[in-house]
């Protein structure tokens, strides 16, 4: 009844244009403990597990397949095809072979198997399994994203910070985030998607809480700070990371960024990944001017109607002090130089947006026309303040969100866990202005 009743204040609480009040709840790591006591519950069998699509640069004709197995398969398969709803395509299917990659990691001995399917018609349903004789993966599908056209229409998922409790309280979020909008092109992981870098069981968990969702949706995933690991004092990315996550290979060429700066063009929509880490604990300033000229570059040839950025440590945030002072110095005036429309981030464990009270960079007339959000999906939850730039903040929630994109209108829909409506707004194009902000009425 409490967290009911608190989830009623919150929704009756929601005023457009107001900060919610903050609930005195201390910052919280609930689903933690159970995991802390586990230890390699996920070990590779000789059929494929942890299958996951990821986005390529051209997804309406190709999409990448990852998968791992036990280290005594030789060699992986993956079998394709249009779907089709007599189950007699299974004959007529094409059958290639996968780039295989022995994996070893404590006591984790695996073999990781990846593909990528080129050539493939725009706009399409998909099958596909993956495996070899007698050890096959069920028929899972996919559909290719339409052709690129000048006009957007897409739909997606967004995520915040999974991180914590993912078995127990994370697999709900993705699992209504799925059926809420099961048509998505892609699902979008802001981050922080487990809280130890390299702890298997914890990726198992979250393969595990996605399960079939992973295999089905193409994911652009965008490390974070827990998907770093400081054994001696400096950063170091997660040892499954580049393992299990084959992302598209158009980032700056510091091989510190690769596998986390990339961009996609998906139906009129430029996507594009940045590397927070490597600003906030960058190892030198060259890895910091790769990424910057990267970032300028592939913003100035951008010739998609809208630009979303997908990154982990946020430009404003939702406490005071946790300001990120690297990120805020490098990319907000880039952003606003370019008119980037929407950025998607984590970090903060709550989840918060704002966009026109904030000033533009170095004192210049006017106020932002970039939106930028904070999210959280997991079961971490911190405490939040009043803050200046947000038009809303609201702690201690797991949301998902459903960004819809029609031609010169974007749709952002926040949902609660429990499928609940917690906050919409649009963005609106307009020729030579800063994009219209339209908040919804939530009841
Ligand atoms: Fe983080």
């Amino acid at each position: 009844m409490k967290q009911i009743a608190r989830r009623n204040f919150l929704l009756s609480s929601l005023k457009i244009g107001a900060v919610l009040p903050l609930i005195s709840l201390p910052s919280t790591l609930f689903g933690v403990e159970k995991e802390e006591n586990t230890t390699h519950l996920y070990q590779p069998g000789v059929r494929p597990d942890r299958v996951v699509l990821t986005v390529t640069e051209d997804p309406s004709t190709s999409v990448t397949v990852n998968w791992r197995t036990a280290d005594t398969v030789a060699e992986s398969h993956i079998e394709y095809n249009l779907d089709d709803a007599h189950p007699a395509f299974v004959s007529k299917v094409m059958r290639l072979k996968a780039q295989t990659r022995s994996f070893s990691y404590e006591t984790i001995k695996a073999k990781n198997h990846r593909i990528t399917l080129a050539g493939l018609l725009p706009g399409k349903l998909y099958t596909y399994r993956t495996g070899a004789e007698n050890n096959w993966s069920e028929w899972m599908q996919f559909r290719t994203a339409e052709q690129n056209t000048s006009q957007s229409k897409i739909s997606f998922i967004y995520l915040g910070d999974a991180q914590v409790g993912i078995r127990p309280l994370w697999s709900r979020v993705i699992r209504k985030a799925y059926a809420v909008n099961p048509e998505a092109s892609l699902v979008i992981h802001a981050g922080d998607l487990v809280n130890r870098a390299n702890k298997d069981d914890e990726w198992g968990d979250w393969f595990g809480a996605g399960a079939f969702i992973h295999g089905t949706i193409p994911v652009m995933v965008t490390p974070g700070n827990h998907e770093y690991i400081h054994e001696d004092g400096k950063p170091h990315l997660s040892v499954y990371w580049k393992e299990q996550f084959q992302l598209p290979q158009n980032g700056p060429q510091d091989p510190l960024l690769a596998g986390s700066c990339y961009f996609t063009d998906v139906q009129g929509v430029r996507f594009i990944s940045l590397n927070t880490q490597m600003l906030e604990e960058a190892p030198s300033q060259d890895c910091i001017r790769q990424q910057v000229e990267w970032l300028h570059k592939v913003l100035k040839d951008n010739r998609q109607q809208w630009t979303c950025m997908v990154m982990h440590h946020p430009v404003f945030s939702t406490k005071k002090g946790r300001y990120n002072k690297q990120v805020r110095k490098y990319l907000k005036p880039i952003f606003e130089q370019y008119h980037v429309d929407l950025v998607m981030q984590g970090h903060d464990h709550a989840y918060a947006r704002g966009m026109e009270k904030i000033d533009l960079t170095g004192g210049a007339a006017g106020k932002s026309g970039t939106m930028y959000v904070v999210s959280v999906s997991g079961s971490k939850m911190y405490e939040t303040e009043t803050m200046d730039w947000a038009d809303i903040i609201a702690p201690d929630v797991q949301v998902y969100h459903k960004v819809s994109i029609d031609n010169e209108t974007l749709s952002f829909n926040t949902y609660l866990a429990t499928g609940e409506l917690l906050d919409a707004f649009e963005l609106v194009k307009r020729k030579g202005q800063p994009n219209r902000l339209i908040s919804k009425k939530i009841n």
